[in-house]
């Protein structure tokens, strides 16, 4: 699912309408995060938002397989295109492949008044 226009940009902060991310689905997005504008993700895996930057941490390299396409077939994990590391969607730990034993950046991420919102969080 592509952002639209009602979606809001801010080098702090991220949101968008909650109706704009499906079950199963993602958006991408910039946001500020320990001093740098990078890409990040938010998902919505059976009906709970979570918020990843979006770096492998095997190789450094974008997760996304194909442009906004994070999850694996059963949409089950998340999975990285580039050597196929698979992370669990609610936590962000390695779940299988070459990033054992690390996690994916979070973000926090809370609904309000019919909106996510993203920020960096306390550790960014
Ligand atoms: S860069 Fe993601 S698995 Fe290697």
């Amino acid at each position: 699912m592509k952002p639209t226009s009602t979606t809001v940009a801010h080098p702090i902060a991220w949101s968008a309408p909650v109706s704009e991310i499906e079950v199963g689905h993602s958006v991408k997005f910039h946001i500020c995060w320990r001093g740098s504008v990078v890409e990040a993700f938010v998902i919505n895996f059976r009906g709970h938002y979570y918020a990843y930057i979006n770096y492998c941490v095997h190789a450094g390299t974008p997760l996304d397989w194909w442009p906004n396409e994070f999850f694996d077939p059963e949409r089950r994990f998340l999975t990285c295109g580039t050597h196929g590391s698979l992370y669990d969607p609610d936590t962000g730990k390695c779940a299988g492949g070459p990033c054992a034993g690390r996690s994916l950046f979070p973000l926090s991420v809370r609904v309000s008044d019919g909106r996510v919102i993203v920020t960096p969080g306390a550790l960014a």
